[in-house]
């Protein structure tokens, strides 16, 4: 095979390292296929994907940039891409439109912000350890990653917008719906693009009618103001990303943390013992098992050329997060192993200049609380399966667990 066949991206996203090394074999930017045989190319390296991020020749809009996007409609098995370049948001536009859409949500996730809901995350996490040991008093195996990984973010996330009850099961189903990336049916992406509309759209209504103290009461008073702060369209998108992106990747980030430590309890004594720090052990965690491994979509604007390859303008490219965690020539050879005490600081799992994570912070401080909390809950916590038993979720995108059943020992 050369660098100039399209490498099909695996859309359940089995063995993302595997397929990372496979790929940076062949070249440092490779042109590959995404689910359905969407054609993109693959940055295979760190210094290269930063390179291609930091490059202003890049854009995040598919409708200016996009060659493509105008035949979407042309391949049935290309719908699926439309959850992530049919919407309007931050992440998915490009100069000035995305500088404003960005501003309206950036300042309420300042890291001083987010020290200000830290007390009502400790609060969160000991209530829901505190069910989590009831369910698992008769020493039968519990799935941590529905017992805590998964309702922790979820809960801080829906307490930030005022989601109510009655919309965070519905909410669940369409942001995994989104991640999943192994079905490119046209049923499937019209049940996503349906019930980001019926979804979002329920819980705009229901806040207009009862507004509160949050985050989706303060957008809906922006596009109510004169001007053209925030049309609907972008309302409806603003919160199906911040929403989405604000609990699916850390849900993943807490549990990817318990697994890699469950998996070398040579390091879960050195944290325990305050030899390695927690922010650490969560630096490396984002490096090797980065929640969001690669992402779609960025454009070339004109031809641009790196590392001796010519990317056409119109051309799309994946943002390659894991590839760039792994790459040995950044990381070294032991790149792939998962070593709290290598002191990672320049990882790029939360992106890189002007699209860069604005919930860094509360990601962060979420994983900084509840795994201290957990393993000093359960200092005999062990997993109930083998690691290699652990079934990844079904996704190019995502990285991490669909469940993780552990025993919690005591
Ligand atoms: C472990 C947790 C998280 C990871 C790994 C992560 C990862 C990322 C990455 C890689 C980007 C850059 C996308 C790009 O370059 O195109 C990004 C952007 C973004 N993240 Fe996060 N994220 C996390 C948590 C959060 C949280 C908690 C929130 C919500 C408050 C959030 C909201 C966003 C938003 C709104 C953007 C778009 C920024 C822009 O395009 O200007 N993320 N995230």
């Amino acid at each position: 095979m050369t660098a100039s066949t399209p490498v099909a991206l695996d859309p359940f996203g089995a063995d993302i390292p595997a397929e990372s090394a496979r790929l940076r074999a062949l070249g440092p930017v490779v042109p590959v296929e995404l689910p359905g045989g969407i054609p993109a190319w693959a940055p295979t390296r760190y210094d290269t994907l930063k390179t291609l991020i930091m490059d202003s020749r890049v854009s995040k809009d598919p409708r200016k940039h996009w060659s493509l996007f105008p035949e979407i409609g042309e391949h049935p098995s290309w719908g699926w891409i439309l959850g992530w370049v049919g919407v309007i948001n931050m992440l998915s536009t490009y100069g000035p439109d995305h500088t404003r859409l960005r501003k309206l949500v950036a300042p309420s996730f300042t890291a001083r912000r987010t020290e200000s809901m830290r007390t009502r995350v400790e609060e969160i996490t000991a209530e829901l350890l505190s069910a989590m040991e009831a369910s698992g008093a008769s020493g039968e195996p519990v799935d941590l990653k529905a017992g805590f990984a998964y309702p922790l973010p979820m809960r801080v996330i829906c307490e930030l917008f005022g989601v109510p009850d009655h919309l965070v099961g519905d909410t669940g189903r369409l942001i995994a719906a989104i991640m999943d990336t192994s079905d490119p049916s046209p049923e499937h992406a019209e049940f996503v693009l349906e019930q980001i509309g019926s979804v979002l759209g329920r819980l705009i209504a229901y806040k207009t009618e009862r507004p509160g103290d949050d985050m989706t009461t303060e957008l809906i008073k922006v596009r109510d103001e004169e001007g053209d702060r925030l049309s609907d369209e972008e309302l409806l998108h603003t919160l199906l990303l911040v929403i989405g992106a604000g609990y699916e990747t850390t849900v993943n980030l807490i549990g990817n943390g318990v697994v890699a430590l469950l998996s070398h309890p040579d390091q879960l004594a050195a944290v325990r013992s305050g030899e390695t720090g927690w922010d650490e052990v969560i630096e490396e965690v984002l490096r090797v098992h980065p929640s969001i491994a690669t992402l779609p979509l960025r454009f070339a604007v004109t031809d641009i050329t790196v590392d001796g390859v010519t990317i056409p303008a119109g051309d799309a490219i994946v943002t390659t997060y894991a590839a760039a965690g792994l790459d040995p020539a950044h990381y070294g050879e032991d790149s792939t192993e998962f070593n709290a005490a290598r002191g990672t600081d320049d990882h790029l799992a939360f992106g890189i200049g002007v699209h860069r994570c604005i919930g860094a912070p509360l990601a962060r401080m979420e994983a900084m609380t509840a795994l201290p909390a957990l393993f000093e809950r359960f200092p005999d916590l062990e997993l109930a399966a083998k690691p290699e038993e652990l079934r990844q979720v079904p996704s190019f995108i995502a990285l991490g667990w669909q469940e993780i059943p552990v025993r919690l020992g005591g």
